[in-house]
C-alpha cells in the first residue's frame, strides 16, 4: 500500500496527490512515468511525475479527472492509500546540451513539462516555457514556473482570459520565425503536439514529443502502446515516451487511444451514478 500525504483541487477537473513511495522517488528523473491501481479491484493506469524528493521519500503527479480510475482518485484525502505503484518506468527525458529550448505545456501536460523545464534549466539549457490552457481557470503551476530561471514565460489561452489570445502554435512559430530556438519540446494532448510537430517541421527545429498511448504494463510485454515513428513500430512504455515529434503517425496515434472509449463512457456513467459526489 502507497499513502497519500498530500492531495488538493487545482483547477476545476484538476488534482494534485503527493505519495509516500521512497524506493520510486529514489530512481525518478525528469519524464519517467509510473503506473498505480487505486485500489485492488482498479485498472491499471500510468501517470508522470510532476516532482518528488528522494530525501523525503514522496513522489507527486498531477492528474485530470476524466473517468473512473482518475474520478476514485479525485476522491482521496491525505491518509488513504493507493493499492499499488510501480516505477519509475520509461526513459528520462534527454537534458542539456540542447542550447534554447522552447518547452511547451498543454492542458495538464504543463505538470509533466515543469521537472522537464526544471532538469534543462539545471543542465543550463536557456528554457523558455509556452504555457497554454483552454481558459485562465485551467492553467495550472504557474507560480512553480515562474520561480524557474527561466528565459521566458508566455501564457497563451484559448479564450484571451489570460495572456496570448489563440494556441501555442502561435507563440512558437513566432519564435521559430525569429530563429530564436534550437530545440522544441511540446507536451500535451496528442492533437496539441501534432500542430507543434507540423509548425516546427516548417523551419527544422528539432522536436521531441511525450506521448501517452493506452497503457496496460508498462514493461514492453502487452503491446498495447504500440506507435509508429519513422515507420516503425515503437512501444511508448519502453522506447518512450519521448520521440521525435516529425516521425510520429499522430493520426494512428490519436485512433488507438480512441479504442476504448464507449466502453470508458458508460463505466464512467455507472461510477459517476453511484457516487454521491455527482460529478
Ligand atoms: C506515459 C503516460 C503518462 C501519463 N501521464 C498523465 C499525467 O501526468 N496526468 C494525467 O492526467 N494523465 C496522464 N496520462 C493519461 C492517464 O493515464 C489517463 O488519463 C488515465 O488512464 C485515465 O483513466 P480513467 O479511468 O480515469 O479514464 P478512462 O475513462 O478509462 O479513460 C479516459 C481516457 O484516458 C486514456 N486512458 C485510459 N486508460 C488508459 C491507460 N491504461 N493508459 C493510458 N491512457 C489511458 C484514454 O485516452 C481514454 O480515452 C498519462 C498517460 C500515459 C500513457
Ligand atoms: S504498456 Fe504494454 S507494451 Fe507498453
Amino acid at each position: 500500500m502507497f499513502q497519500v500525504i498530500a492531495a488538493r483541487q487545482l483547477s476545476d477537473a484538476v488534482f494534485e496527490m503527493t505519495v509516500d513511495a521512497p524506493a520510486v522517488a529514489r530512481k525518478a528523473a525528469a519524464g519517467q512515468f509510473f503506473i498505480l491501481r487505486a485500489d485492488e479491484h482498479g485498472e491499471r493506469v500510468p501517470f508522470t511525475f510532476s516532482d518528488w524528493s528522494a530525501d523525503e521519500g514522496w513522489i507527486r503527479f498531477v492528474f485530470m479527472r476524466v473517468g473512473v480510475t482518475t474520478h476514485k482518485l479525485s476522491h482521496m484525502a491525505a491518509g488513504d492509500s493507493l493499492a499499488d505503484l510501480a516505477g519509475p518506468l520509461g526513459n528520462a527525458t534527454v537534458v542539456g546540451g540542447l542550447g534554447r529550448v522552447a518547452v511547451v505545456g498543454g492542458g495538464v501536460g504543463a505538470a509533466v513539462a515543469y521537472p522537464v523545464a526544471r532538469a534543462m534549466c539545471a543542465a543550463g539549457d536557456r528554457v523558455t516555457v509556452i504555457l497554454g490552457a483552454r481558459t485562465a481557470g485551467l492553467l495550472i503551476l504557474r507560480e512553480e514556473f515562474e520561480a524557474l530561471p527561466l528565459e521566458g514565460l508566455v501564457i497563451v489561452t484559448d479564450d484571451g482570459s489570460e495572456g496570448v489570445k489563440g494556441l501555442v502554435t502561435h507563440p512558437l512559430k513566432e519564435t521559430c520565425e525569429q530563429r530564436a530556438v534550437d530545440h522544441v519540446m511540446a507536451i500535451g494532448p496528442a492533437i496539441m503536439m501534432k500542430f507543434c510537430a507540423a509548425t516546427t517541421r516548417e523551419y527544422g527545429v528539432p522536436t521531441t514529443v511525450s506521448l501517452n498511448p493506452i497503457m496496460v504494463d508498462g514493461t514492453g510485454m502487452c503491446g498495447a502502446c504500440r506507435v509508429t515513428v519513422g515507420g516503425q513500430t515503437k512501444f511508448g512504455c519502453v522506447d518512450g515516451p519521448d520521440f521525435d515529434g516529425h516521425l510520429v503517425d499522430f493520426e494512428e496515434l490519436m485512433s488507438r487511444q480512441r479504442v476504448y472509449v464507449d466502453d470508458e463512457r458508460s463505466a464512467d456513467a455507472e461510477y459517476s451514478r453511484g457516487c454521491s459526489c455527482r460529478v
